[in-house]
């Protein structure tokens, strides 16, 4: 894994990030309003709103394992706490009420406390490609142009993420092919579909009174996941005189 990529990308994706004008004109109708505000507010906190690290008990054995891996994770933390203030702007531009606890949230982080960070990674990892359809429906089907250009800030650093995972993945040997690759796609999709239900339950109130339809969600989780793996195969399948060496730990 090209370490010194990682860290540069995450470097460079703090310049050039306008602000969105959350003092523009608002008007946005009630019956959008209404499930919009918890729906904000909750992703607010689970976006970066909480602890911003890895915390299954083991986290240490993958953040630690190198400094520049300690320097990766922390940048890809930093993004997402700037994901929360972000939100948190959405929501007081709605005038909607923070929220500081949610139960689906308290149960995320058990289940990542519980679990060992390999898991607690790919829990994280299906939690982007997820929320990636969300903003992107926001950004689809919401008439506020702030609301908007948040979701183009925040989607142009997860799609890092994602990359970022899927490289970590390529490095450590995993892929779809074979049996082994199509038995950890199984799982994959499967954990996936798990978390498109869990965001339609809570969120899907909202993104059908801005207009999607749930065809048009489960397209778009499809293709996410699909891409996904598509794009695991042939980075973990790309000749290995194009990957660069991994820095040592000083
Ligand atoms: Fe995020
Ligand atoms: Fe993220």
């Amino acid at each position: 894994m090209n370490y010194a990529k990682w860290i540069s990308h995450f470097q460079r994706n703090r310049e050039n990030r306008p602000e969105p004008d959350w003092a523009a004109p608002f008007a946005l109708p009630e019956s959008v309003l209404r499930p919009l505000h918890p729906s904000l507010a909750e992703y607010q906190l689970g976006d970066g709103g909480g602890p911003a690290c890895l915390i299954a008990g083991d986290a240490e054995q993958f953040r630690g394992s190198s400094e520049a891996m300690r320097q990766i994770v922390d940048l890809w933390f930093a993004e997402e706490r700037e994901h929360s203030r972000l939100l948190g702007r959405a929501v007081d531009r709605i005038g909607a009420r923070r929220v500081h606890e949610h139960w689906s949230f308290t149960a995320f982080l058990a289940c990542r406390r519980a679990m060992g960070v390999r898991a607690e990674l790919q829990v994280l990892l299906l939690v982007e490609i997820v929320s990636t359809v969300y903003y992107r429906l926001i950004r689809r089907h919401c008439t506020d142009q702030p609301l908007r250009d948040m979701c183009s800030l925040i989607l142009r650093d997860e799609a890092g993420h994602v990359a970022f995972h899927r490289d970590r993945l390529a490095a450590a040997g995993v892929s779809n092919w074979g049996l082994g690759g199509t038995l950890w796609e199984l799982q994959f999709r499967r954990f996936g579909l798990a978390a498109a239900a869990m965001l339609w339950l809570n969120h899907g109130r909202c993104l059908r009174a801005l207009g999607t339809r749930p065809l048009e969600f489960c397209r778009e989780i499809h293709r996410e996941l699909s891409r996904f793996v598509w794009r695991l195969g042939r980075t973990a399948q790309a000749p290995a005189c194009v990957r660069l060496p991994m820095p040592q730990p000083a």
